[in-house]
């Protein structure tokens, strides 16, 4: 594809990617907005699970995060003022429906529309996400995502976002990272709600699916000219060593991360390995599920932050490897690794985006600068390991760097900056890092 010498990190551009490739920033509601009680925004399950003591390192949650929800006009011009095609930013169930269920709150949908707007006027493509993790609190004490009833009310939500927002918005992706949602949140009980139960993980990721199989069709009814996908967290998961023990501990890994997820959606079935070994936790598929499961996307958006390496006996980095400051490897071959392999195994392979690619580092600033140049190598390194999969073949339409600003990480708290955009939490202020300056450079 690209025929003309290989960039160097230092003079990649996007004139090295195809024509109409999109580059943007990404958020997500409950790590930037805040007003977490305001207009009538309903409680979700981080504001629950924030409360509860140990959850969060910091002992924080989002009721303030980076105060997006009031200075969303400004915040869209420090958007603009980066040159990007594209923002992905995702819509607050419990903004929209407070309870989940029954009347819409009409602020709610006003403020995305706002959001949606103003980007337009900006010449900024709105690219949505319909869940990024914040279930309204009172579906969570129903069962949450393991009660089926939550896939059937996430499409009506979902139907109510786009009637609103219509084919303004450029993608609608349905879920952000089921995995997390499902497993992290329900198995390993790293987030919200927090619990340990392996069973209940696997109907929560079945459900899921469900929903974002229910919420599709809506999307698409309400928005035909927009792109309707969902968002996966994916790595390889290579094995520690080649004694046959690692290797079927890495192919179980890949298995329970990546194919638990790709299989159903893209070929409608569970890989049998993995679901012989869930035995008795495996969930309740009912008949007609994986048909709706397996309905074509218009995209599969990719996280991609880190490879795995397993072994029989545990994982971990490589002794010596680098690692960003969350103490994940930074691997960018893993970038092209995990999209040629995606596109052998997977002849339903719909284009992929790239919906979040970045790093956290212990950024300080002074002097009103914040030099980071670890994550400009970072970004530097995993777009020239894309480039390598565009050459390869793969269809690969965008990239979106996480995050547009430091926000609040999850069960991490404020602690992690990845932003671009450094932010001043006492403040408030917004200060370009280099990594900013850098992208904006490049997208020049
Ligand atoms: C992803 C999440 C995103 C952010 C990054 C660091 O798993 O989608 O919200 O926390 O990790």
């Amino acid at each position: 594809m690209t025929q003309t010498a290989r960039p160097t990190p230092d003079t990649l551009r996007r004139t090295d990617f195809p024509a109409g490739f999109t580059f943007g920033v990404a958020t997500s509601s409950y790590q930037i907005e805040g007003a977490a009680n305001e207009d009538g925004r309903g409680p979700s399950i981080w504001d629950t699970f924030c409360a509860q003591p140990g959850r969060i390192a910091d002992g924080s949650d989002g009721s303030v995060a980076c105060d997006h929800y009031h200075r969303w006009e400004a915040d869209l011009d420090l958007i603009a003022s980066l040159g990007v095609d594209a923002y992905r930013f995702s819509v607050a169930w419990p903004r929209v429906q407070p309870s989940g269920s029954g009347p819409m709150n009409a602020a709610g949908l006003d403020f995305y529309e706002r959001l949606t707007d103003g980007l337009l006027a900006r010449n900024v493509q709105p690219h949505v996400t319909l869940y990024h993790w914040d279930l309204p609190q009172p579906l969570q004490d129903a069962g949450g995502w393991a009660n089926r009833d939550t896939a059937y009310l996430f499409a009506e939500y979902g139907a109510a976002v786009a009637a609103r927002l219509g084919d303004r918005v450029r993608s609608y992706a349905t879920l952000n990272e089921p995995w997390c949602s499902s497993i992290l949140s329900y198995e390993i009980g790293h987030h919200a709600p927090g619990l340990r139960d392996r069973r209940l993980a696997l109907a929560a990721a079945h459900g899921l699916l469900l929903g974002h199989a229910l919420a599709l069709p809506e999307v698409r009814r309400h928005a035909p000219g927009a792109q309707a996908g969902i968002v996966l967290n994916l790595g390889p998961q290579v094995s520690a060593s080649d004694r046959p023990e690692d290797v079927a501990a890495a192919r179980l890994a890949d298995g329970r991360l990546n194919r638990w997820f790709l299989d159903p959606l893209l070929r409608g079935e569970y890989p049998r390995d993995v679901w012989e070994a869930c035995g008795p936790d495996v969930p309740d598929v009912r008949e007609g599920d994986l048909d709706l499961i397996a309905a074509p996307l218009d995209f599969l958006g990719v996280n991609y932050y880190s490879r795995g390496v397993v072994g029989a006996s545990g994982g971990g980095v490589p002794a010596g490897a680098p690692v960003t400051d969350m103490g994940w490897e930074i691997y960018p071959l893993g970038l092209t690794d995990l999209l040629t392999r995606l596109r052998a195994d997977y002849p339903k392979l719909p284009p992929v985006v790239i919906t979040e690619n970045g790093a956290a580092f212990a950024d300080e600033r002074s002097g009103g600068q914040v030099h980071d140049p670890q994550r400009v190598a970072y970004l530097q390194t995993h777009l020239m390991a894309l480039l390598d999969a565009l050459d390869a073949g793969v269809d690969v339409r965008g990239y979106f760097a996480w995050s547009l600003m430091d926000n609040f990480e999850w069960a991490f708290g404020y602690g992690k900056r990845f932003g671009l955009v450094y932010v001043d939490y006492p403040t408030q202020e917004r200060t370009l890092k280099d990594s900013a300056r850098w992208y904006r450079q490049f997208l020049r």
